[in-house]
């Protein structure tokens, strides 16, 4: 056992963070009207190639807001890969509609666009792709298939900040996304979130609902019931801060995972995320695939061995098709997802932070190297 420990995740808030924190306290600016948001919202709009950006508390209720935004009702089902987070599905329920879950691709990880249309039902309304781990999802299909049945798309694209798709950004790949900035993610204000967008109809609904209902032209007049779902000016100063020295944030992380991929590229039983040749993904948390016959352990017995070493590991998302608040209704639709389930039983994540070293990739991937067969 080793002294030493590794967290799968670290916020590295070694920038300006510190002082546009504490700008935004002496300014007395702390609540959600300030400089900073309105200045987060204008620069990850740009970087994300969106005409507006809109910032809330955090990115599931950026996800409940977009639903809301788009009239999601109950009885509304919504497309959603069951290999995600469970805040994509739970925004579902929170409208009281019904997350119906497809496939993953093996090529992506991504919601199937193969496996789409036979989930379609009279009751879809809409399309939720998660970029999971980074890797967009392939959206011109996934668009194609949407336009075809009048279906809306939102991007769940909380892991992937400015991931690229066929040279495009996350972000403005569907008319409306979705991100997290938990302090996990490779921007993060501790908690926070964004929808981007770029019809001005609906940013002023998103507005409006975001803000108690308010009438943005009218203060104190509320056409319709809405809700708190505001950032604060603390959070966007965090982010402004980030988002400033972001070729500096987004190159460290490359640099992390080419390293991890040379250092495991040959540790049988060891596979790696994919990425399709139209992908730029971001480098958010390092995945493997572990492969009981050729490793010779699991995945939890490798992330048990590892913690004995002091490395913190995550296994991959727990299919939600099989959780409480999702399986019997998945059962009942008779949902078969071997896919998702293959990589739920075997994926885990690496550490995966900005001030992660050389030596301590180079450690990682010498125990994961050790506890295997070869
Ligand atoms: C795919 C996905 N969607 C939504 C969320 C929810 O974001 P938050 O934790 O900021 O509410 C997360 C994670 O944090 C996520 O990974």
């Amino acid at each position: 056992m080793t002294a030493r420990k590794i967290p799968v995740a670290n916020a590295d808030l070694s920038g300006d963070e510190e002082k546009y924190v504490v700008d935004a306290i002496r300014s007395s600016w702390v609540s959600s009207t300030g400089a900073y948001v309105s200045r987060f919202e204008r620069d990850f709009a740009g970087l994300c190639g969106a005409r507006a950006s809109v910032g809330v508390c955090n990115g599931t209720v950026a996800l409940h807001l977009a639903l809301l935004a788009l009239d999601v009702r109950p009885g509304d089902e919504v497309l959603v890969p069951s290999l995600t987070y469970i805040a994509t599905a739970n925004a579902c329920r929170y409208v009281g509609a019904e997350p119906v879950f497809v496939d993953v691709d093996p090529r992506t990880w991504c919601i199937d666009p193969e496996k789409i249309e036979a989930a379609v039902t009279p009751r879809t309304r809409g399309i939720i792709p998660v970029h999971l781990y980074g890797h967009p999802a392939d959206m011109d299909a996934i668009c194609h298939l949407a336009g075809v049945h009048g279906l809306w798309v939102v991007e769940d694209a909380a892991e992937a900040h400015l991931a690229r798709y066929k040279g495009r950004v996350t972000g403005a790949l569907a008319p409306l996304a979705t991100f997290s900035f938990y302090g996990n993610k490779i921007f993060t204000s501790g908690e926070g979130g964004a929808l981007t967008l770029s019809d001005p109809q609906l940013e002023l609904r998103i507005r409006t609902l975001r803000g108690q209902g308010m009438d943005p032209q009218r203060r104190y007049y509320f056409p319709v019931t809405g809700y708190n779902f505001r950032m604060t000016n603390v959070q966007a100063a965090m982010l402004c801060a980030q988002l400033e020295r972001r070729e500096a944030i987004l190159e460290r992380r490359r640099r992390i995972f080419a390293r991890y991929r040379e250092r495991l590229a040959r540790v049988a039983g060891i596979g790696l995320q994919p990425c399709a040749p139209w992908a730029e993904p971001a480098c958010w948390l390092f995945c493997i695939v572990v492969d009981e016959k050729a490793y010779g352990r699991t995945r939890d017995e490798l992330a048990a061995r590892l913690a004995e070493d002091g490395i913190e590991t995550r296994p991959f998302f727990l299919p939600l098709h099989r959780l409480p608040p999702f399986r019997e209704a998945s059962r009942a639709r008779g949902e078969v997802l071997p896919e998702t389930d293959y990589l739920g039983e075997r994926g885990l994540n690496l550490p995966t932070f900005n001030t992660l070293g050389e030596g301590d990739i180079d450690y990682i991937a010498e125990r994961i190297r050790a506890h295997g067969r070869a």
